[in-house]
């Protein structure tokens, strides 16, 4: 990581990463290209009943993100524009899917901004090969038995396989 007193362009990624999907890593990757450093926040949601736990989630995104060296994963336990503020952030970096993300995430960016002022959030759009993809689909395709191999890197599919018997690549049932 580079000093911190220098002008460091500083940028944090979070979500709950239950699992990570290629989608989430296809967008740490275009960010950690915009910015200095990238801080992936893994986060506790109250709203959300993880599969994996804050540990987990944490490791096993350390694993996707092992070969970009200015990206670092931290766990976030509370509030998102208190964590950017105390990080250094200049901005928080969202991921956009579909129309249908606008709506909440337009919410989270104005309630952020109004919290910490100084960052900005910043949207990637999400490649149209992932548009599709949320962590609880893949949970729901990997607990039924489905092939999501695709759709996470293989660390986490893994993961997936010692949580429910996922079968391998090319193995669908
Ligand atoms: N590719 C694939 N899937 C993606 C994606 C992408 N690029 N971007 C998002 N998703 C998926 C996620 O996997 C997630 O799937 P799921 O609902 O099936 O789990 C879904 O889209 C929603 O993702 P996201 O909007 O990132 O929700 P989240 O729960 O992962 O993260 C936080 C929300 C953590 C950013 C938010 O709750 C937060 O900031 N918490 C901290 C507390 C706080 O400050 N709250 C006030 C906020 S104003």
């Amino acid at each position: 990581m580079a000093n911190l007193g220098k002008a460091v362009r500083r940028a944090v990624y979070p979500g709950s990463f239950d699992p990570p999907t290629m989608g989430h890593v296809d967008v740490i990757a275009r960010a950690a290209r915009l910015f200095d450093e990238l801080i992936v926040a893994v986060a506790v949601n109250a709203e959300k009943k993880p599969l994996f736990s804050l540990q987990e989630r944490v490791e096993m995104m350390q694993e996707c993100c092992r070969s970009m060296p200015n990206v670092r994963v931290m766990p976030l336990e509370g509030l998102l524009a208190r964590f950017a503020q105390e990080v250094g952030a200049c901005a928080i970096v969202r991921g956009l899917r579909a129309v249908s993300d606008f709506e909440y995430e337009f919410q989270m960016a104005s309630m952020n901004h109004q919290l910490a002022p100084a960052v900005d959030t910043c949207f990637l759009m999400t490649h149209q090969q992932y548009a599709f993809l949320s962590s609880s689909i893949v949970k729901e395709v990997a607990r039924l038995g489905g092939d999501v191999s695709q759709l996470v890197p293989p660390n986490v599919h893994r993961r997936l396989q010692q949580k429910f018997a996922v079968p391998t690549a090319g193995e669908n049932r």
